[in-house]
Parts: C-alpha cells; structure tokens; sequence
C-alpha cells in the first residue's frame, strides 16, 4: 500500500498565547498545505524526505522535534514498523516558517497519510488527536488550535478546554489576508514558556491583559459575524498590542505590522507564537492585498497572500 494526505497551514487571527490559558481564540486555515507521501521501504522503521520549502534553518533548527513528533504519532496509532518499514516523503506548498502552522500542517498530513498507507479508517476528530499529538514533540503543551485549524480548515473560533470548543465562524466571503515572514525561526515552546514565567511573576499585570484579551474574542466574533472589516482591524492592532505587552513581539514584526497599516491594512498583528516567524495584516479586496504584501516585499520580506474563512479544500 502506499498513503497520502495534506494539512493546511494556519494563520491565528486572534489571542495566540492567551488560548493556552483556556481564552477564546480565532483561527483560519489558509490557502497552502502540506502533502504527505507513505510508502513501504525493504527494511524496518521509519524513514524521512522533507522536501518542503522553507525558511533557512527551519528545518535543520527542528529535526530533533520533527523526528519526535513522527515518533509520537507512530505510536499512537500502534503501527508496527519492526518488519516492514516506510518512507514518508514531505511536499506541499506551504513554506515552513514560524507562526505559520508548519509543524501542524504535517502532522495532519502524515496522520492523513499513515491512516490511508495502513488502512486505518479514521474520522476527522481523530485524524486530529493524532495530529495533537505530534504536535507536542515540537510544543510540550500545544494549545491544540494549530492541528485543529490544520485538520478541519475554515475559520474557526476556538476554546482549550477537556473538550476543546471549536465553532465555525461562517463568513459570506473570505477576506483577503497578507502574511509577512521575518525569516526568524522563532522556538514556540520557548516563547510559550516565557509567558508563562512572567505570568506567574506579575499576576495582576497580566490578568488584565488576558481579561482584555477574553473580551476582544467576543468583539471579534460579533464582528465577523457582522463582517465588519473595520472593527475586525481595530480588534487586531489592539491584540498586537497586548501581544506586546506579554513581551512576544519583535523589532522586525513590530517593523512590519507598522507597514502593513501605513499601506492600509484595516489591521495587522503578529500571528503564532511570535519572537520572530510571522505577521497577519487584514486587506479587503486584491488591490489593498497587493499593495500591502509589495511594500512588505520591499523590505525584503517574504508574503503569502491568501484569504481566511474559505472552506478549504485542495488547491483552494
Ligand atoms: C502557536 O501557533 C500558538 C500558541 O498559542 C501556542 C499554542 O496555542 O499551543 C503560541
């Protein structure tokens, strides 16, 4: 037998970080997957073929973590590989960067893959457990918004509990988004755990942060329920700037969320675990969208232009 299957990668629209504390959060899946390829090798255990595209030292800076998640959700499914081995050959077009659900998206597609090479039927939910699961080797105690994204696509509001809350948020028309790279592979399990650090060291300082935080995801619902573009931008320069204050952001994302909204972006931010990797600028309509991605581009910033809130589907 042999096995495919893609995860998208993801942008969080709002409350990266606050999520891990059980806070709201809003999340689409973007436009660019992960494929993932199994097939059978004459010899036992696992082999491994990234030939994703990514940012330099991404892939070098997290082979340890890759080989654990693989691991990990090799044993969670209960394959045996001590007679017949595989290869897993990694592809897509989603180029692997920080903040950009890279880790996710090949979770879900591997998962996705090693169900259909050992004909293991699996629902979505858990492809998605599986995909949870790989997903600690490269952040300890992930949140789960990233492979939840990854595995179900669309624009999804978000809550970490026992069982995880996931709603989708059904927009008329997806919107058009920019993302901008720094080029920084930024480590999230090392951001996640400075916020928790500085967290527990002022208490009072960062729950009004994080209460702030809980009301801006119930405005943002309202919001794109509405499609009020507008306020939906406000809502995100003021969730970079509690992102700010919980010490995540950098120079170069700071430099590039300032851009974006100088070039009229309604709003822009940081996305993912931050301390480097990328940025999200909301840009209604192709002409604000390219305007925008060009002067990041100008600086010498790699973009990805693509839409939240489609339902997504292959080669969406
Ligand atoms: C990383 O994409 C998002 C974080 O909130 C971590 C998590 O939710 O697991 C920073």
């Amino acid at each position: 037998m042999s096995g495919e299957g893609i995860g998208f990668g993801k942008a969080i629209v709002f409350n990266e970080h606050f999520v891990v504390y059980k806070i709201p959060a809003i999340v689409s899946a973007i436009g660019k997957y992960t494929l993932a390829k199994v097939e059978p090798i004459n010899r036992s255990g696992w082999k491994l073929n990234d030939n994703r595209k990514a940012t330099p030292r991404y892939k070098e800076d997290k082979i340890d973590q890759q080989k654990d998640s693989i691991n990990r959700m090799i044993q969670k499914m209960d394959i045996d590989l001590s007679k017949n081995g595989m290869e897993i050959t990694l592809e897509g077009n989603l180029y692997c960067a920080s903040g950009i659900g890279a880790s996710a998206a090949s979770c879900v597609a591997i998962a996705r893959a090693l169900s259909q090479h050992f004909q293991i039927t699996l629902t979505d939910e858990e492809i998605n457990d599986i995909a949870y699961e790989g997903e600690k080797g490269y952040h300890g105690t992930p949140s789960g918004i990233d492979n939840t994204a990854s595995t179900f696509g669309g624009l999804i509001w978000f809550e970490k509990s026992e069982n995880n809350v996931m709603d989708k948020i059904e927009l008329q028309n997806p919107v058009e988004i920019v993302m901008g790279n720094t080029g920084k592979v930024a480590d999230t399990t090392k951001a996640v755990a400075g916020v928790r650090e500085r967290k527990e060291k002022y208490p009072e300082k960062y729950k009004e942060i994080f209460d702030r935080a809980e009301n801006i995801a119930y405005l943002a619902k309202d919001a794109f329920q509405g499609e009020d573009y507008k306020e939906i931008g406000k809502l995100m320069n003021e969730n970079h700037k509690l992102l700010q204050q919980i010490e995540v952001s950098s120079r170069e994302l700071d430099f590039m969320v300032k851009l974006a909204r100088d070039h009229g972006a309604l709003g822009a931010k940081l996305t993912g675990g931050g301390l480097g990797g990328n940025m999200i600028a909301l840009t209604p309509g192709k002409d604000l969208q390219d305007k925008v991605a060009n002067a990041i581009e100008k600086e010498g910033f790699q973009t990805v232009k693509t839409v939240v809130g489609a339902s997504r589907k292959v080669n969406d």
